[in-house]
């Protein structure tokens, strides 16, 4: 989709995100032809850049973190490059980038903020004093959104003093992945699904992310946040409010957002009363991953002290007409056996079996929506085994793989986002009203573990986390989908 041309400023444009991300996700933006000529990206830090300093550094970003480089479409990219040095807690700096946004008065301008929280504000206010707002102005933000409700709160109304909600984009870039997207057209564009989508003939959800790297170098960000915080507060909730939505009006921004948020706040309480049943708190020990040995968590933070937890598992409830009953079992951590995302949605039995115990163990049907590695959707069905044996049943996977389907490269969740924003288009944007009811239903889980004598189990490294979370299904006749 043809984008009009536009103005992006990054702001900590010499940072990680940029590194890994917003440059890699620009670079294949260009190179798809997707960047109008007259589009202008500008460059922000508080380094003593030149142009050709930046795009050296930018070079070297692209370098490590692009597979498919191709010159043409690099040295092309660089050239659009330019870098303006802005301190952005002083004065200087500022009124350069006037100058050149004044250029263009009316063309989309969007800025984005990728700094640590702490220089949100500071920024905004930078923006707003310059004078750099103007109707086509758009705010891009990133999690941690807050470490609880009422920072949260702060957060929110300091940017909002500067932008209208619906100049606000905050971003979890799990809504721009490719399969994250498709559950939405898997619920919605097919009439397979729906009818069948509800307490009456679904068992429960488990939604895993699971990654197999340790924190590393992030430990001393990591351990003001936890897994709670850093992962379920936004990107699983928010996979879980897809799962669970009411079918929105349509795929306007805030008829989705709208759906999402009923969600949120239908979800039941965790507190002090029922914590300990419904939620395991882990953290890894020295272990081995598939390269070998590797160090705990609290090796890897250099002290011994910290109760942060690595690994979550909870069991979530959604009180409402469709979901009354039906578990959400949701789990995260580092350093788990593997890195898989996936979503499973557990269908009850069959009422009744008319074959005989010759045939074998009838399994459920299961719907398996692969995040990431091997984007794909999978239906696990009986069929007859074949062969002229009798009847005896299997299981096999109708198996809907996206790499073999479509031989194109998979775009990153980043791209995507970038270019809404440019486009003004909301829908993948977490509102500000469902970060708080996000943190309304975390915070009292903090409040509980933090009242809580229990400290989070230690699990070894390239586990599935503690048995306590494996013990958390079971209780219920259940297990985890995949526990290799
Ligand atoms: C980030 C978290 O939001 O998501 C990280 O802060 C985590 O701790 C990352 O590793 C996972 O993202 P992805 O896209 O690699 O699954």
């Amino acid at each position: 989709i043809e984008v009009a041309e536009f103005d992006l400023v990054v702001f900590g444009a010499s940072g990680d995100l940029a590194h890994r991300k917003l440059i890699p996700a620009l670079y294949h933006r260009c190179a798809d032809g997707q960047v109008p000529e007259g589009a202008r990206i500008i460059c922000s830090a508080r380094r003593d850049y030149s142009d050709d300093d930046y795009r050296q550094w930018a070079r070297e970003a692209l370098q490590e973190h692009v597979s498919d480089l191709e010159d043409e479409s690099l040295e092309h990219f660089l050239s659009r490059l330019h870098y303006v040095k802005i301190d952005v807690g002083g004065t200087d700096g500022w009124s350069d980038l006037k100058t050149i946004l004044d250029e263009r008065p009316d063309v989309v301008r969007a800025f984005y903020l990728a700094v640590g929280p702490d220089l949100f504000g500071t920024i905004c206010q930078g923006i707003g004093n310059a004078g750099l707002v103007t109707d086509k102005t758009r705010v891009v933000i990133e999690k941690p959104i807050g470490k609880d409700g009422a920072s949260a709160k702060a957060l929110n109304d300091t940017v909002g003093a500067v932008f209208k909600e619906e100049q606000i984009f905050r971003i979890d870039h799990y809504l721009g992945k490719e399969t994250v997207q498709n559950l939405m057209a898997l619920r919605f564009a097919n009439a397979l699904f729906e009818p069948l989508w509800n307490a009456a003939h679904i068992d429960h959800v488990q939604i895993t992310v699971a990654e197999s790297l340790g924190v590393g170098g992030r430990a001393g960000y990591y351990d003001t946040a936890g897994a709670l915080r850093d992962m379920v507060q936004n990107h699983i909730l928010q996979l879980l409010c897809l799962v669970a939505m009411e079918p929105p009006e349509s795929m306007n921004a805030d008829s989705v957002r709208d759906e999402k948020l009923k969600v949120l706040k239908a979800l039941s309480p965790i507190t002090e009363a029922n914590a300990d049943k419904l939620t395991v708190r882990g953290q890894y020990r020295a272990g081995a991953s598939a390269g070998g040995a590797v160090p705990g968590y609290l090796e890897e933070l250099g002290r011994d002290d910290s109760t942060t937890e690595t690994f979550v598992a909870l069991k979530a409830e959604i009180a409402n007409w469709r979901w009354a009953g039906v578990p959400f079992y949701l789990r995260t951590g580092k350093r788990l056996a593997q890195r898989v995302s996936e979503i499973a949605v557990q269908f009850r039995p069959i009422p009744h079996s008319i074959f005989d115990a010759e045939a074998g163990h009838i399994s459920a049907n299961r719907l398996v929506i692969r995040l990431q590695p091997d984007e794909g959707v999978q239906m696990k069905v009986m069929i007859k085994d074949p062969g002229p044996g009798g009847m005896r049943l299997r299981e096999v996977p109708l198996d809907m793989s996206f790499a073999e389907a479509f031989k194109i490269r998979n775009p990153d969740a980043y791209e995507r986002l970038i270019m809404d924003v440019i486009r003004g288009n909301q829908t993948l944007f977490m509102r500000r009203d469902e970060v708080d009811a996000a943190w309304a239903w975390i915070d009292p889980i903090l409040d509980a573990w933090k009242a809580s004598k229990d400290t989070p189990r230690s699990y070894t490294a390239g586990t599935w986390g503690p048995s306590a979370s494996i013990a958390l299904v079971e209780r219920d006749g259940r297990t985890w989908a995949e526990d290799g």
